[in-house]
């Protein structure tokens, strides 16, 4: 049996951290899902035809905020707000701007797919949202448009700039790569990224909800995205860690950073930092299993008492799982939800 290893977790939160599991590991992050639905229809994360939830099972603004509140008073001192795209959610600028101010929080960071920042990010920005992780899977109209069935390459790219314009310094893009489709664009990729003095990511694709494509057919492994990379530029190991499944290597002479995130692997389980919330506010333990606990009845049913909200989330990390067990060649999906409906 392999050992957890028991890191030591430096909380950067006011408030000490109450949120430990039974592994010994603090859960001082939370990735928070504000809708399921979105724009695009990305080919590895949703189907062409989606149903959506009706509006009364999805938590309201009012109380994605509460719960973020009660979290940070837990000891969690930095919220990632998903989705779905977030930034489609009506007045999503309000829960960040509320959540922005939240005290003892130290990182707001958000998740998009970059089509609604030309609008947004000097907002974003004022709101306090630290970081920006944007997908960007293709440089190339048409195939973007293939792979995300209804974004437009032009609309994104326009959001990045916006985005830098309005001084975000942590701009990430995240990209799936996929044989056949996009493992061709590695190098461009990059070399966008490290023109625009931004960091990219690579994320292997994870067997998240139903798709109509074959994933063990178009499966990339980041170790050999790593090797194309290395036969083009001078690499160098970076020693940061989210506590999350990314690996970051420094590109010499650039800004740039490029991260491995490689679900597959087991490594990253060890010092799993983090629990994600569905917009239906089921708490995830682990991205890959499915112990969840329902908190949407705790904060209907209790407006004005956060005790068993509270009570709900500390006995949760009875059931936070040792680690996640993905499997391409499986006919099913391990997780059957999507990510659009769990967050990144
Ligand atoms: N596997 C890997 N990455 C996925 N994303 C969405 N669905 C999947 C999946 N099944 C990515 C999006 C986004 C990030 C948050 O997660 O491209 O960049
Ligand atoms: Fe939307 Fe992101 Fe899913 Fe693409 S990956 S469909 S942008 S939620």
């Amino acid at each position: 049996m392999r050992q957890i290893k028991i890191k030591k977790v430096l909380n950067s939160s006011k408030n000490p951290p109450k949120l430990i599991d039974q592994f010994g590991r603090t859960v001082d992050y939370i990735r928070l899902s504000i809708t399921d639905r979105c724009d695009f229809r990305c080919v590895y994360c949703m189907a062409e035809e989606m149903t959506f939830l009706p509006r009364d099972e999805v938590l309201s603004l009012e109380e994605c905020a509460r719960l973020v509140k009660v979290f940070v008073s837990l000891g969690v001192s930095k919220v990632r707000i998903t989705g779905g795209e977030p930034l489609v959610r009506k007045n999503a600028l309000w829960l960040l701007e509320e959540i922005g101010k939240v005290e003892g929080l130290n990182e707001l960071v958000l998740t998009t797919n970059g089509s609604q920042l030309e609008k947004q990010a000097q907002d974003l920005k004022h709101a306090g949202v630290k970081r920006i992780n944007i997908s960007l899977d293709s440089l190339d109209t048409a195939r973007f448009k293939n792979i995300t069935r209804t974004g437009e390459l032009d609309k994104v790219l326009r959001g990045i700039q916006a985005a830098k314009l309005a001084g975000f310094e942590n701009i990430k893009l995240n990209t799936v790569l996929m044989r056949g489709v996009n493992d061709d664009e590695v190098l461009t990729l990059v070399n966008f990224a490290i023109a625009q003095a931004i960091d990219i990511s690579f994320i292997e694709e994870m067997p998240l909800g139903d798709v109509d494509h074959k994933r063990d057919s178009t499966f990339c492994s980041n170790a050999d995205t790593l090797k194309i990379l290395q036969s083009e530029y001078p690499l160098i190991t970076s020693a940061e860690t989210t506590g999350g499944p990314a690996r970051y290597w420094r590109v010499a002479n650039s800004k740039t950073k490029i991260g491995f995130i490689s679900p597959h692997s087991h490594n990253f389980c060890e010092s799993c930092n983090r629990v994600r919330i569905t917009c239906k506010g089921e708490l995830y333990l682990c991205l890959g299993q499915e112990d969840k606990v329902d908190l949407m009845p705790l904060l209907r049913n209790y407006p004005d008492n956060d005790q068993p909200l509270i009570d709900a989330i500390l006995n949760s990390m009875a059931i936070k799982p040792k680690g996640h067990d993905f499997d391409l060649k499986r006919t099913k999906p391990a997780v059957i939800r999507f990510m659009s409906h769990t967050g990144g």
